[in-house]
């Protein structure tokens, strides 16, 4: 189970690779587990400056892991993905991430906490929570309507349209659009690199300003998030998108009032 997310701490960055391929890198409760470990143990050793998050050269992942999602729902503020995000949301230590092929979901929803991002041109990002019968999560419905204005936002986020690498730098999710997988990792690893050069408590003053203009607004927003995310993940409008993606079919929301 470990392996599926693998870590590696060289030349001061550690290097967190998604590498649950047969199932585009869904993301299970071990392994939002395992990351929230390693970042968290990143922050507390001196030797490590900067975090690389990425899923490899083809796909950087498929979001939640949609079995878990039916099988053993997330509680809240002590489930193992909101440790992940909290961990990463907390990290006073710069974070880069490469995204190559799909980011869904939280695959998403978690480039917005971090401090680079590299994408391929034509990575495919989507945020589908509404598709599932679920909300946006993880401070997405404050921060995208702000990046991107109410109209775009309410696309991406009410409709789940997916958009390209591509447009996700046009658009300020992205720091750069590369033309392939390998270049787009190369490229997060030199920047992530480049922190390292740099004066780590500069760097991490840096960062707490950058963020700190409404961070307890964006808390708030968290928590409400969390708190209706985890009521619609049992509500019988879930349930039938869940189990239609398990039968590859369309859901059928027409029962619904
Ligand atoms: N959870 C669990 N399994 C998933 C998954 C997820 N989020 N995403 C993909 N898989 C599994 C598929 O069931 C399939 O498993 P199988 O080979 O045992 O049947 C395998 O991964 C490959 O997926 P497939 O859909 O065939 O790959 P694709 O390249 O055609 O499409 C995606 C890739 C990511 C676009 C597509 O799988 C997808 O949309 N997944 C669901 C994403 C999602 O809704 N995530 C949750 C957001 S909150």
């Amino acid at each position: 189970m470990s392996d599926h997310v693998l870590a590696d701490r060289n030349s001061g960055l550690l290097s967190l690779q998604l590498n649950r391929p047969d199932k585009k890198n869904a993301l299970t409760r071990a392994m939002y587990s395992r990351l929230a470990e390693e970042l968290e143990a990143a922050d507390a050793d001196p030797a490590i400056r900067a975090v690389l998050i990425s899923g490899g050269e083809a796909c950087f992942t498929s979001g939640n892991d949609l079995a878990d999602f039916i099988q053993a729902p997330p509680s809240g503020l002590d489930s193992a993905v909101f440790s992940f995000m909290s961990a990463l949301f907390e990290l006073k230590k710069p974070v880069v991430a490469a995204v190559a092929g799909p980011a869904v979901g939280i695959g998403t929803t978690l480039l917005l906490h971090c401090d680079l991002v590299y994408v391929s041109r034509d990575a495919m990002l989507r945020m589908p929570f509404v598709n599932l019968g679920l909300c946006p999560e993880f401070g997405s419905s404050l921060i995208l309507p702000r990046l991107l204005g109410h109209a775009r936002a309410t696309q991406l986020l009410m409709l789940g349209e997916s958009f390209s690498g591509e447009q996700a730098a046009q658009w300020g999710i992205a720091n750069q659009a590369l033309g392939s997988g390998q270049a787009t990792l190369d490229k997060a690893r030199e920047m992530a690199l480049r922190f390292g050069r740099l004066a780590p408590s500069a760097v991490a003053d840096a960062k707490r300003l950058m963020r700190a203009p409404g961070r307890e607004e964006l808390r708030r927003v968290i928590e409400e998030e969390g708190a209706l995310f985890g009521q619609r993940l049992r509500s019988p409008e879930a349930a039938e998108a869940l189990s239609a993606f398990m039968q590859r079919r369309e859901p059928d929301f027409s029962r619904f009032a």
